[in-house]
């Protein structure tokens, strides 16, 4: 027989409702929500809130990248994403260029072995060809992968062509599953930063001037056209400026399968953390896109107020300082990614519930039920229901804390937040009912996450011009167009 857990006092809050109940958990599963429940062990829950765990739905853990490894692989990074109250990270197995589909699985899974908490994975479409086409329908229908994500940026490395991504959301098209891109302009990118290096402007802070909110709202634009001829719906990773969340608004407008999915770093630092800093600290926050100003922060802040904006992620992608020094000399070699992992949930219950930017419902929203719906696992992951997984937080509105590389469960050295007071921190975090943060104490369990498939949901998976012709079938247009001369 399983033990049984019972949390006690607590107040729920889901996406859509705050009740006072009690939440019993046998078998890693919801299994009663009411009054007066008891069970073998008492989780005390009261003044917090009962909430789905988090799910980041970006992270490159044990990722060789920029002529090394990421830092944080699946043990310390889900180690800090519980210990922050997120139970699910996605993270994007990446093929190199050439490499398979499912040969790039195997290599996931393996790493993936030792993850603290359940998880599952985007698949990275680096490169084109038929073996890519053939293995994406094994990766779809008996991996349980639905979302794909298409590098525009990285040019000479993971960059994919229009004619190449084009193709790839066709088939996604067909099978049923989501594109996603990385969007900024890779070639512009590429000639900004020769042009830089040229100059003589080496630094880290080139690194912003080489990556303006144009290159990127660019390539927002034309991943979001192209993804409507080719009818599929398109996740826009990393959404960090206006011109990027004005293309996506005006998408949604239109009734185009769109989302877009905001950083807890770009919702909270700016570019100041680049310009007039000594290199270790620019370095360390080097990542693309970069940071922007206050007026690119307030537009995000404003999509996820009112709703263009559907996901706060972290992209956690960690490297030690002796990593980023590989850029000393040549910022284009500085490895591009930054942490927040253990930090999201707090931050952003700090900077959006204690301003009042969002109600604690909203923050739920957008930690963790929108990206279990948008990844089709939903509602075993971010709901508080009967049957659902036990993967809750147990949030202490009053707790608080400093953050500091010190305490921190990232293995790198240094954390992007350092020395932001936060209020709002789990007291319990379980994972399938494991307690693995107990009383603010961390007592993860290696190996313990279990990997999540996601089926292709065809039925909803179309755009709005395919919406049209489905509903309104007209004849094929070029038959009209008059020939030359008439
Ligand atoms: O700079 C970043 N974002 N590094 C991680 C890889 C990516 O582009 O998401
Ligand atoms: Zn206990
Ligand atoms: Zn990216
Ligand atoms: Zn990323």
């Amino acid at each position: 027989t399983q033990m049984s857990t019972v949390i006690k006092n607590g107040t729920i809050v889901t996406a859509d409702l705050t009740y006072k109940a009690d939440v019993l958990i046998e078998g890693g599963k919801i299994t009663q929500i009411g009054q007066d429940l008891s069970g073998a062990e008492v989780l005390d829950a009261t003044g917090c809130f009962v909430m789905p765990g988090g799910i980041d739905p970006h992270t490159h853990l044990e990722m060789p990248f920029m002529g090394t490894y990421s830092t944080d692989d699946f043990e310390s990074g889900t180690r800090a994403a519980l210990s922050g109250g997120t139970t699910m990270v996605v993270d994007f197995a990446l093929p190199s260029p050439g490499q398979g589909l499912l040969d790039a699985l195997k290599m996931w899974d393996n790493k993936a072995g030792r993850a603290n908490c359940d998880y599952s994975y985007h698949m990275a479409v680096t490169w084109w060809g038929e073996q890519v086409f053939d293995e994406m329908k094994t990766v779809v229908q008996d991996r349980g992968i639905n979302t794909f994500k298409h590098f525009m940026a990285y040019k000479g490395a993971l960059m994919v062509q229009d004619d190449e991504m084009f193709a790839s959301f066709q088939r996604l098209a067909e099978l049923g599953a989501i594109a996603m891109v990385h969007a900024e302009n890779g070639d512009v990118v590429a000639d900004l930063s020769a042009r830089l290096l040229a100059e003589g402007n080496t630094g880290p802070e080139a690194h912003a001037y080489s990556r303006p909110p144009q290159v990127e709202g660019e390539a927002t634009n034309r991943a979001i056209m192209i993804a409507d001829m080719a009818g599929v719906p398109l996740y826009v990773v990393h959404t960090s400026c206006e011109e990027s969340h004005e293309a996506i608004r005006r998408a949604r407008q239109q009734g185009k399968r769109v989302w877009g999915e905001p950083l807890i770093q770009h919702l909270t630092l700016d570019e100041s953390e680049y310009f007039n800093q000594d290199w270790d600290h620019a370095a360390r926050r080097v990542m693309s896109p970069p940071f922007r100003n206050k007026q690119h922060q307030d537009s995000l802040w404003a999509g996820l107020m009112s709703g263009s904006l559907s996901v706060v992620a972290t992209d956690h992608c960690a490297f030690t300082t002796e990593q980023k020094r590989y850029g000393v000399g040549d910022f284009t070699k500085i490895p591009n990614g930054t942490g927040g992992l253990e930090d999201r949930m707090p931050m952003l219950w700090t900077y959006g519930v204690g301003t009042g930017r969002l109600t604690p419902n909203e923050f739920v929203a957008v930690t963790s039920t929108n990206i279990a719906k948008i990844l089709n696992c939903y509602p075993k992951k971010g709901a508080v229901l009967v049957g659902a997984d036990a993967d809750l937080v147990v949030w202490d509105p009053e707790k608080t804390k400093t953050i500091t590389a010190g305490t921190q469960q990232s293995a790198i050295d240094y954390n992007v937040f350092e020395g932001k007071e936060v209020k709002g921190l789990p007291r319990f975090t379980l994972t399938r009912g494991y307690v693995a943060v107990h009383d603010g104490e961390v007592r993860t369990k290696e190996g313990h996450g279990e990997f999540v498939a996601r089926e292709a949901n065809t039925s909803v998976n179309k755009a709005l011009s395919s919406w049209k012709e489905l509903t309104n079938p007209r004849p094929v247009e070029r038959s009209g167009i008059p020939a030359s001369g008439v």
